[in-house]
């Protein structure tokens, strides 16, 4: 069933009811300040750090799910003179908290706003939320409309409960957080200032733009101690307490009295701001915080007007990115060119945003304590992120690189608020190292920029061991080199790309990490993965070096490319596929002499990318064992047959039951690199397979057993050996939506950056008729149409630039602001 659906004119989902299967969300946000939005407006924001600067509570695996966020309760007084039957009716819009039961219900999910419109005994309500660009708060922009024929009076409470910054101690450290919650109250404006007495200078506020009739702060008053969201005591009385808290909980509610004449229509524009004052401007007077970043912030959302403003200013923003990739598949008209034009035109790259911002710290699947920007991850996020934002990519990568070490490895992760690495996770993932040089490549080719080679970049984040991202490239490079197994394939450390893969854990401690446990260091585990990122990666390495002179570094790369290959010819392959790794004890794993995990998607996918096989027949195999072993309706599964019982040797992967996760679920991230792969191959239309499987919106009418968003990837979808296989999780932030987006538009529609210039080397299923791309390329526009009236998969017959035939598929770099008018005719 569906739940919804695409408006692809105003780029928004429309979810039609609000009992999704479970809560669709949005982000709001795209720099600094962040908000997760659900379709009945729960979810929280925060400053830049999930962890250490949230504004609002939010509590996970909470029950009933989706209990908390930015809530509007309506009390609708009716006209008693009328015998209204809506007299007293106490209901909340958005459905949750309430789960009211609602006249009219939708809400559109849009680039960086959400607006939630629904009505109920004829009194009409619409909010819409984003966060402005360039300030740091959410707008929530409320309209009440009487659609009745007679005057209604409204009392109106808002609802927030503050979190207590520090996400992680706001729920576990009651002893001390029941006595420290403070607040001022300054006419519609609420404070929280819990612990800016001492070492914060932020305070939040919650503010509406019309004056009150009362507020309350402290969350039992306005609640009731045995109540919940659904049947808050305030509202149900109608009269705000004014209450003041004073530890326990802080909470922010307005009270407002609306009264509506027949037609008649009143907005409202709440803000929840973020607010930081130099240290030694704190206070006002002794106790009394200085409002003034407050004043000026809440004085440029006064109106209604300077809200839709904003909102406008924000819309504009999305045009003018997505506008630097476009796809339209109407010359096509098959459906499912539409389905892929409107996931690659939007909200692919969408996603690809929010990975960018996110990495993986906040979700409804993480909750934002655990885990901070990841090395490897935010080096593949880069990759679909780059074309919309080159010079935040910039920034980004040299973040990433400041806490790499000098020998090459890397902190798996480090704290987007401080930058630094994350020492309770520390380094010894032996990927992550050359995943910098994808990054930097793709940089690179999207802009030219060779200079960023040249930045002074620290080690460890220590000045003292600063020296240019080139050496830090040469460094990953060289970590590779140094760290190779009896074998000569890559040691794996602690795991590679597959975190679960923990081949030195033997853990047999419940509830040790199986990340940063290594009971047996055996020097002798190996990743053939690890090896095939290498390879893939060589060609970039060699082609920077030469481009920067360095002749020497090019030479001694490609001969440590070529033994690389070899070891992978020779230790890698196993006869139909390529093994996945060797153990603690050299054993195979991902082998035909395996019980279980005979054969792995990870290596199969990433041996092609690197090229290896491709003349000699071995990667058609490789795919094709693939394709036989481990496909399923819903995308290829990470291996098979799964684990079916815990394996010391092999640690979490086998931890999982089969067919969740990295045990034979399918792990989406991986597909694209399959899907790449045929693409290599010339097999467009099974590539074109690859990519719909995973494509959420393919599965839009199947939306009660993927359960997840229709509009955006998951990390994981349940294999076939689980009892719910085709249930979607952990939707929004996964490595899918970069490697997606590059599958679809690099390789399927193969519009590809290189160094020289754009290449376009399509190779689409032999069904589809053709399309035209529009792609913003270093200071120009290429519009590219592609006409595959021959059906091909693959190959070009003819191409003309500007109405003059062309040479080849690598279309100049013409940097001049123009538009290029290209055409390509596929066929032979
Ligand atoms: C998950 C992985 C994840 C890892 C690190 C594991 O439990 O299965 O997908 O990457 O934790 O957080
Ligand atoms: C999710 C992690 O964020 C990513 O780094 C890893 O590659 C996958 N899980 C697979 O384990």
């Amino acid at each position: 069933m569906k739940y919804g659906y695409f408006d692809d004119k105003t780029r928004e989902y429309v979810i039609t009811r609000p009992d999704t299967p479970y809560p669709w969300i949005n982000y709001l946000g795209c720099e600094e300040f962040f908000g997760l939005f659900s379709n009945t407006s729960g979810g929280y924001c925060f400053f830049r750090d999930a962890r250490m600067l949230r504004l609002i509570r939010y509590r996970y695996n909470n029950v009933p799910t989706d209990s908390g966020g930015r809530y509007f309760y309506l009390r609708d007084n009716g006209d008693a003179s009328i015998g209204n039957a809506s007299i007293g009716d106490v209901w909340t819009p958005s459905w949750m908290p309430m789960k009211s039961k609602l006249d009219r219900y939708e809400c559109r999910h849009g680039m960086g706003y959400s607006r939630i419109s629904s009505a109920r005994n004829g009194l009409a309500f619409s909010q819409v939320s984003f966060v402005p660009l360039g300030d740091t708060c959410e707008i929530h922009k409320v309209t009440l409309t009487n659609e009745s024929g007679a005057q209604k009076n409204i009392d109106m409470f808002s609802f927030v409960e503050f979190c207590l910054w520090n996400a992680n101690d706001d729920m576990t450290n009651f002893q001390r957080n029941f006595s420290i919650g403070e607040v001022e109250i300054d006419g519609s404006r609420i404070y929280h200032k819990t612990e800016y007495r001492e070492r914060r200078n932020h305070y939040s506020v919650w503010a509406v733009n019309v004056p009150v009739d009362g507020f309350d702060t402290d969350r039992q008053t306005f609640l009731g101690l045995y109540n919940g969201f659904d049947s808050p005591q305030t509202p149900l009385n109608g009269k705000a307490n004014n209450s003041v808290a004073s530890g326990w909980a802080p909470v922010g509610s307005h009270h407002i009295k609306v009264d509506l004449k027949p037609g008649e229509s009143k907005s409202f524009v709440f803000v929840l701001a973020y607010c930081e004052n130099p240290e030694d401007q704190k206070w006002e007077k002794s106790g009394v915080i200085n409002k003034k970043p407050a004043n000026i912030l809440l004085g440029k959302y006064n109106t209604a007007e300077a809200a839709d403003k904003a909102l406008a200013a924000l819309n504009d923003y999305w045009k003018n990115l997505l506008g630097r990739f476009t796809v339209d598949a109407s010359i096509s008209s098959r459906p499912d060119d539409i389905k892929m034009a409107r996931m690659a035109g939007v909200w692919n790259q969408y996603q690809c945003m929010v990975t960018f911002n996110m990495s993986r710290s906040a979700s409804y699947f993480e909750s934002g304590i655990g885990r901070g920007m990841g090395f490897r991850d935010s080096n593949q996020d880069l990759l679909g992120f780059v074309h919309l934002v080159p010079e935040r990519a910039r920034l980004r990568i040299l973040d990433i690189a400041a806490t790499q070490f000098p020998d090459g490895s890397a902190y798996h992760q480090y704290q987007p608020l401080t930058k630094r690495g994350n020492n309770d996770v520390g380094s010894g993932f032996n990927d992550d190292p050359l995943w910098l040089i994808s990054g930097v490549a793709a940089y690179i080719k999207e802009t030219g920029d060779y200079s960023i080679l040249d930045e002074i970049v620290p080690f460890n984040n220590d000045d003292k061991l600063a020296d240019t991202l080139f050496i830090h490239l040469k460094r990953s490079f060289d970590y590779t080199v140094k760290n190779k197994g009896p074998q000569g394939l890559p040691l794996i450390g602690r795991a590679d790309w597959n975190d679960c893969l923990n081949l030195n854990c033997f853990s047999k401690t419940p509830g040790e990490s199986f990340q940063t446990t290594a009971n047996f260091e055996s020097g002798v585990a190996e990743s053939v993965l690890i090896a095939a990122i290498f390879v893939y990666n060589g060609p970039d390495y060699i082609e920077l070096c030469k481009r920067t002179g360095r002749a020497d570094e090019a030479k001694y790369a490609e001969n440590e490319i070529a033994k690389m290959t070899d070891t992978i010819n020779k230790y890698g392959w196993d006869g139909e596929w390529f093994i996945r790794a060797y153990d603690a004890y050299g054993k195979k794993i991902g082998s035909k002499e395996c019980d279980d995990g005979k054969i792995f998607i990870e290596s199969n996918g990433f041996a092609v990318m690197a090229g290896i096989g491709i003349d000699d027949g071995r990667a058609v195999k490789a795919l094709d064992s693939v394709k036989k072993h481990l496909e399923s309706p819903y995308g290829i599964v990470l291996l098979q047959p799964a684990y079916k019982e815990y394996h010391l040797e092999l640690g979490e992967v086998s931890s999982y039951p089969p067919g969740y996760k990295e045990n034979a679920g399918i792990f989406c991230h991986n597909n694209p690199w399959v899907t790449i792969a045929e693409t290599m191959l010339g097999r467009g239309t099974r590539a074109f397979e690859t990519y719909t499987k995973i494509c959420p919106a393919y599965r839009e009418d199947d939306s009660d057993l993927r359960r997840m968003e229709p509009y955006v990837y998951a990390q994981m979808v349940a294999g076939k050996d689980a009892p719910r296989h085709g249930e979607a999780k952990n939707s929004w932030l996964t490595g899918t939506a970069a490697w997606t987006f590059v599958s679809i538009s690099q390789y399927i529609l193969g519009v590809r950056p290189v160094f020289d210039g754009l290449l376009v080397d399509p190779c689409i299923p032999s069904g589809m008729k053709g399309f035209t791309v529009t792609r913003h390329f270093r200071g120009a526009d290429y519009h590219i149409t592609v006409d595959n009236s021959a059906g091909a998969e693959k190959g070009i017959k003819s191409v003309t630039v500007d109405g003059a035939p062309f040479n080849g598929n690598v279309l100049p770099v013409f940097g001049d602001g123009k538009v290029h008018k290209v055409v390509m005719v596929m066929g032979k």
